[in-house]
């Protein structure tokens, strides 16, 4: 189980050469995922989600808050210690074809990491073969098609199969899929989806789904939970079809009611919100609610005080669900099928 409490990550800022204060990435993130969980990770370009991935894998160091890895605060592990537990979060980038090496044949950039889990457990060489084909094997690859050949003579989906059996090498126990199919084929990207689920059911390996996509979030965590992020901060938090059904943060509905609809199958949802563009959201006063420039029903309140993290208790609502709106109201913005 990795719970993430009170999250905060910043970085240095600069304009030109010039240090130009801070940016906050991620602001007082909070979440739980269990073994064998799912939680989707959304919103849009810049709000914090590959922070977010970066610092549950241990590749970026957080500034603030706390990591508790199976019931462990890594904050109070020194530094060199954490590595074994960051080790069982394995992260999935969006560009397949970057994270492998050119010059390896398939079979390399699976050996490598396993020679080093062999000398780890006592293993021989006979074992590193048989678990390298078993890896192929568990992400839909056939080795013998495969194992001798370079990343560019395979497909997109094919390359992120692999980098993905590169990640279980390592045995991982959470794997942080961050935009994992944005690069890849249409008509492939289903299979990889497909993948990871069946991961999850197979081997138990929790997903944290970092995407722009609502229906891919929805897909992967139907059963989990679906985390709206804006501008570093969680807006809306809860059971994925509990958000999705009945959003009551008003970045959140923007974000349903942007999605396109199939002409002539579905019509969009009648209180359809899309907010306007390009306003100044610095100019946002501290403290506030970050999406009171864009919203259409900020009042005073949510330009000069900050909404707190609170749970719904909506009628509609059955299931633990967060907003920090002060005016959160159910809207029907989701499509719906034409009747
Ligand atoms: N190494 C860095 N140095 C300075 N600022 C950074 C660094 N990495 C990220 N940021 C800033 O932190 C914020 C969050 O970035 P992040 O990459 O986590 O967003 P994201 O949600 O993954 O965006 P995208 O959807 O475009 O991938 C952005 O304002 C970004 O410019
Ligand atoms: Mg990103």
């Amino acid at each position: 189980m990795i719970e993430i409490r009170n999250l905060n990550k910043t970085f240095p800022a600069t304009k030109g050469m010039l240090s130009h204060g801070e940016v906050h990435a991620v602001r007082g993130v909070s979440f739980r995922l269990d073994d064998a969980g799912a939680i989707s990770v959304i919103g849009e370009s810049g709000c914090g989600k590959t922070t977010i991935g970066r610092i549950l894998a241990g590749l970026e160091p957080h500034t603030g808050g706390d990591l508790i890895f199976d019931g462990v605060n890594l904050n109070k592990l020194p530094v060199a210690v954490r590595q074994p537990y960051f080790r069982k979060v394995q992260l999935i980038h969006q560009d397949p074809y970057t994270a492998l090496n050119p010059a390896h044949t398939i079979v390399r950039t699976l050996t490598s990491p396993l020679m080093l889990q062999a000398k780890k457990h006592g293993r021989d060489a006979s074992w590193i073969e048989k678990r390298a084909q078993e890896l192929m094997g568990l992400v839909g690859l056939d080795p013998r098609g495969t194992f001798y050949k370079y990343p560019h003579q395979l497909s997109g989906g094919q390359r992120q199969r692999i980098v993905i059996a590169r990640a279980l090498t390592v045995e991982p126990s959470v794997l942080v899929a961050d935009e994992a199919v944005s690069m890849i084929d249409v008509s492939m990207r289903l299979d990889i989806l497909n993948l990871l689920r069946d991961l999850r059911s197979r081997l138990g390996i929790a997903i944290v789904f970092i995407t722009h996509d609502v229906a891919s979030a929805r897909y992967i965590a139907a059963d989990g939970a679906l985390c709206v992020l804006y501008q570093g901060e969680i807006v809306e938090y809860g059971r994925t079809d509990d958000l999705i059904v009945h959003p009551v943060h008003p970045y959140t509905q923007a974000m349903l009611s942007a999605m396109p609809v199939l002409r002539g199958l579905e019509e969009p949802g009648p209180d359809r919100y899309i907010p306007p563009e390009g306003m100044d959201e610095d100019a946002a006063a501290e403290p506030s609610c970050s999406f009171s420039p864009r919203c259409r029903w900020a009042t005073e309140q949510c330009r000069t005080r900050h909404p707190p993290l609170i749970s719904w208790h909506g009628m509609e609502s059955t299931e633990t669900h967060y907003h920090a709106c002060f005016y959160p109201e159910p809207r029907r913005v989701v499509a719906t099928p034409v009747q």
